[in-house]
């Protein structure tokens, strides 16, 4: 997000760990951190599988002490994360390292601001709410997609209002992502096609964000070339350890995009679906994709085309238009070789509701950095085109 007119803050994680085995360092580098009691932040489905326990023997290992909070739901809640601070307190704990996707990461940046701060994790919802660091934090991920692992983005369920409170705070950025590719072999096509989907929309918001920047364009066109090539192989052979570990390089780049250029009206969009009809964010991203672009192409052809030789599409002697026509087909092609569903409909998406949705996606913090203004009628247009 530029901090004014003229300038720019990147934000990355200090350290962050990639490669095949690369989780096994997770006991070294939580003690170069300075912890010696850690908090593991998972969910009851990777607890069950014994990767939390598995994680924790690293830790013993390097002479480290551990305990499992496994209360990260999806859609992680306020509730959650106070449970996680109780466990936290109880075990005297001086680090956390959270395991899993999206949702144990963020329930593990809201345990470290109130731990870190006090108070309610209602009171960080904004932007840099936060006035002192968090403890010790590593990030391993498991899934190739929300990027969690490395950003300074935090989505917690307000319980009272029903409401996702965005908290962006460059303090719950974790100090070391891991992206081990071992600990991404066992997601099942479906999600693997799904978050891969959410990396790819990442990357494509980013690129045609107001606010890119060459740093960003750089990761975003590179993380397209990577899902183009590695998503298809990846969702076909959960074991093809190299289309696993260059999944995991293409959603830490678009993560470094997004964290960076943020997003649009995909991601506004699809924060409505996912708030109406609890639907899983990755395959109304993919869904909403290509009618977003659509809408968006006339603000920027010529960086849609970019998107489009991304993707591999030759688009030599063609018009910037008629490229980026192309890079919008072959999103289209690569979200139904790896099954996302055709369109909204499918999901039990009802027309009635499509004008409350726009009406919520207009406010989405999202859409500020969409490339074309929309109207509430342009909103509720690519709801149905994607219907
Ligand atoms: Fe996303």
């Amino acid at each position: 997000m530029a901090l004014a007119d003229q300038t720019f803050g990147f934000y990355i994680p200090t350290v962050s760990l990639m490669g095949v085995g690369c989780s096994k360092e997770t006991g070294t580098q939580a003690k170069a951190l300075g912890a010696t009691k850690l908090l593991i932040v998972t969910d009851a489905g990777l607890s069950k599988l014994g990767v939390a326990d598995q994680i924790k023997a690293q830790l013993e290992e390097a002479g480290l002490k551990a305990v499992i909070f496994d209360g990260a739901e999806p859609n992680p809640t306020d509730t959650n994360v106070h449970d996680g601070v109780k466990v936290y307190q109880e075990n005297k704990c001086d680090g956390i390292v959270s395991l899993g996707g999206g949702s144990s990461h963020d329930c593990a940046k809201g345990v470290g601001m109130v731990i870190g701060n006090g108070g309610h994790i209602r009171d960080f919802e904004g932007v840099n709410k936060s006035t002192k660091p968090m403890p010790p934090f590593l990030a391993i991920n498991t899934t190739a997609g929300t990027a969690s692992e490395m950003t300074r983005f935090c989505i917690i369920t307000n319980t009272e209002t029903h409401v996702k409170m965005a908290i962006v705070d460059w303090r719950c950025t974790p100090n070391i992502a891991i992206n081990d590719p071992l600990l991404m072999v066992g997601m099942p096509p479906s999600l693997t096609a799904a978050t891969g989907m959410d990396a790819l929309t990442h990357a494509v918001e980013a690129y045609v964000s107001t606010i890119a920047t060459p740093i960003t364009d750089a990761c975003a066109l590179q993380a397209i070339k990577l899902v183009a090539d590695y998503l298809r192989p990846a969702v076909a052979n959960g074991q093809n350890i190299e289309a696993r570990d260059k999944m995991a390089y293409a959603e830490y780049l678009a993560g470094m995009a997004f964290n960076n250029a943020s997003l649009g009206y995909v991601h506004a969009m699809a924060h409505q679906l996912g708030g109406f009809y609890n639907l899983p964010h990755g395959v109304c991203n993919a869904i909403l994709l290509p009618a977003v672009c659509e809408f968006n192409m006339i603000s920027n052809p010529q960086r849609f085309g970019d998107i489009a030789v991304a993707l591999g599409e030759n688009v030599d002697g063609l018009a910037p238009v008629d490229a980026a026509a192309k890079g919008i087909a072959a999103i289209r092609k690569l979200s139904k070789d790896i099954g996302i569903p055709a369109g909204l409909t499918e999901l039990g998406v009802k027309e009635t509701d499509l004008r409350v949705m726009a009406e919520n996606a207009k406010k989405d913090a999202c859409m500020l950095t969409n490339p074309r203004t929309a109207t509430l009628d342009n909103v509720i247009g690519i709801y149905k085109a994607a219907m």
